[in-house]
């Protein structure tokens, strides 16, 4: 399968990465609006395959055009936060951006599956959805998934274990409004609080767990000025899901068309995720107030989409 990754920042350098160490596309196409680095990331990603025995994937720096035909795109391209500033605050620049590759994108991958981890990514993955032919089933946003890789590591770390031991889900918006379903949680098949009296450590504070969560990022940016590995790990679990047809369950930004009550909004919910794209948003038993913690991520993303100028 050809694979496009639109945008040779931090972020889409790192997907990159992921796709070639897995061997995972046959033809993968790198798009930038600078075509020298571009071309220069192609370039070095080229002197890897002689050596570390990856596949031999074809790659190519180039334009849309090159996109022909490819059965995933990856859109990381767009204008990056400042020290300081929120995702919301990209909302005007990075729907027009997005927007504008979407429309390209259309004309020769029209079949595509895009993968969206441009921010407000949930709000530019709506966008595309609302303004081009691309359906919801073939939109995904990168969503929270990324916040409940961030959500597992933090609570591995409090217990001592490999973080892939801890089940659950950060949903809703990629931001300040996502939210812990904890009734959809647990450490080994044990609720947190049966797993930490089991062994003895202190009980996880819901509210300073969550918020961690959501300040996870910002404490990378005020490091190193951007986030790019855990982004990108996120998106290749999305497209790994795709390319091997898994079913799996990811908790991704979803095009809502109705589900929990919700429409024309993109919200982390839990998918099934497989060759199709979203196969199906599953209509979990939300608790009450994890219900109202849903729609409280819709109104604030509804309130940004009419921020939007047309
Ligand atoms: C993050 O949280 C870039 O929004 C992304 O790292």
């Amino acid at each position: 399968m050809k694979v496009a990754v639109i945008g040779a920042g931090a972020v889409g350098v790192s997907v990159c990465q992921f796709l070639l160490d897995n061997g995972a596309c046959d033809t993968l196409v790198l798009v930038d609006l600078n075509q020298e680095k571009a071309q220069g990331e192609i370039l070095d990603f080229g002197h890897t395959t002689s050596l570390n025995f990856t596949r031999n994937v074809k790659m190519v720096a180039g334009g849309y055009a090159d996109c022909q035909g490819a059965g995933i795109v990856i859109i990381t391209a767009g204008a990056q936060i400042k020290q300081g500033q929120q995702r919301d605050e990209l909302a005007q620049i990075n729907v027009e951006i997005t927007l504008q590759i979407a429309r390209e994108l259309e004309k020769v991958a029209p079949e595509a599956i895009l993968v969206l981890a441009t921010n407000p990514v949930d709000l530019v993955s709506r966008f595309i959805i609302a303004n081009t032919g691309y359906t919801a089933q073939r939109v995904i946003s990168a969503g929270c998934l990324l916040d409940t890789a961030r959500f597992m590591k933090i609570v591995a770390d409090h217990v001592e274990l490999d973080p892939k031991n801890v089940q659950g889900y950060v949903l809703g918006e990629h931001g300040a409004t996502s939210f812990i379903p904890w009734s959809l949680c647990s450490i080994g098949g044990l609720s947190f609080d049966d797993y930490c009296d089991m062994v003895g450590k202190p009980r996880l504070a819901r509210k300073a767990l969550l918020q961690s969560v959501k300040q996870a990022g910002f404490e990378i940016f005020n490091r190193k000025g951007n986030t790019n590995h855990g982004i990108a790990a996120s998106v290749y679990r999305i497209v790994q899901a795709i390319l091997f047809d898994e079913g799996s369950i990811l908790p991704v930004g979803a095009y809502l068309e109705g589900q929990f009550g919700i429409e024309d909004c993109v919200l982390s919910v839990p998918c099934l995720v497989n060759r199709q794209g979203i196969a199906t948003r599953l209509p979990y038993p939300l608790t009450s107030h994890e219900l109202a913690q849903l729609h409280g991520s819709a109104r604030h993303l509804k309130a940004l989409t009419e921020q939007v100028r047309k």
